[in-house]
């Protein structure tokens, strides 16, 4: 796992917008793994500035989304699906029917996480993924208790998580209680994971995840699993780091050539 710590939020979508268009550029068909949230947004802003200076396209890539809120009908401005389109994916040029995202319409849920998980592997499986932390430690919705070889499933959120999610709602009763979520095991297959942490309201869970046991109780913790996670944090979430001047240093010495 490589730990980067930069100044602040700018900076982190400066070198993950680096790595993205870097695998485009090798790979212009790409598969993207994408989050929600508000953490990867200034990555998106950074990605779609690119977009417009003519650096990078995503006209042959494909994106799949990792979560989306089980009930809300499709369109609702606070779907998953709308939020990526809104934030990222429309205001870039991917192509027709290249992003997906969990069926939280679908009769048959279970159905409809098998659905996904097939959709994935037919696209060859994804390149880089992008994820954000809950304060609990969850990546996607995987909440903790959450099977470490999960894959895409019905979840019920924790209060905690509706709380932290109503500002988005007219109320806390308008957050829907399921989702359907892409699990801990299929983020694990993804080629390179890439999280992005600002802020000290997620120093604790950073912590946990990336200096803490592997446990089910903190989800993110799973990526000390993965041959290739990169933590890029701000200098506030990366405060309860113990390691975090061997992180520093390392990074401030990393060989050019190597990338993320
Ligand atoms: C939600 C999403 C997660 C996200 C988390 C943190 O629960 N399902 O994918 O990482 O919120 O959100 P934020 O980045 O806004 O702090």
């Amino acid at each position: 796992m490589e730990v980067v710590i930069l100044p602040d939020a700018a900076a982190g979508a400066g070198v993950v917008a680096d790595a993205v268009a870097a695998l485009l550029g090798r790979r212009p068909e790409a598969v993207l793994g994408l989050a929600t949230g508000s953490s990867p947004v200034p990555v998106y802003d950074e990605l779609v500035a690119r977009y417009r200076a003519g650096a990078v396209s995503f006209a042959q890539a494909r994106a799949f989304l990792l979560d989306e809120y089980v009930g809300l009908p499709a369109g609702h401005p606070q779907s998953y699906a709308t939020y990526i389109d809104r934030v990222f994916t429309s205001r870039v040029d991917f192509g027709p029917g290249a992003v997906r995202s969990p069926d939280g319409t679908a009769s048959d849920l279970a159905a409809a996480g098998v659905a996904y998980e097939a959709a994935i592997k037919a696209a060859g499986g994804v390149d880089l993924q992008l994820l954000g932390i809950g304060g609990d430690g969850h990546i996607g919705f995987n909440e903790p208790g959450s099977s470490l070889a999960s894959r895409t499933r019905l979840k019920t959120l924790t209060g905690q998580t509706r709380a932290d999610n109503a500002r988005f709602f007219a109320s806390l009763d308008d957050v829907p209680r399921h989702v359907i979520t892409q699990g801990v095991g299929t983020i694990l297959a993804a080629r390179h994971l890439v999280l992005v942490a600002q802020g000290a309201t997620k120093a604790a869970a950073v912590a946990l995840a990336v200096e803490g046991p592997v446990t089910a109780m903190v989800p993110a913790s799973a990526l000390q699993l993965h041959p290739h996670v990169t933590v890029v944090l701000d200098e506030a979430a990366a405060s309860r780091l113990s390691l975090a001047s061997y992180y520093r240093e390392t990074y401030a010495n990393k060989p050019a050539w190597q990338g993320l």
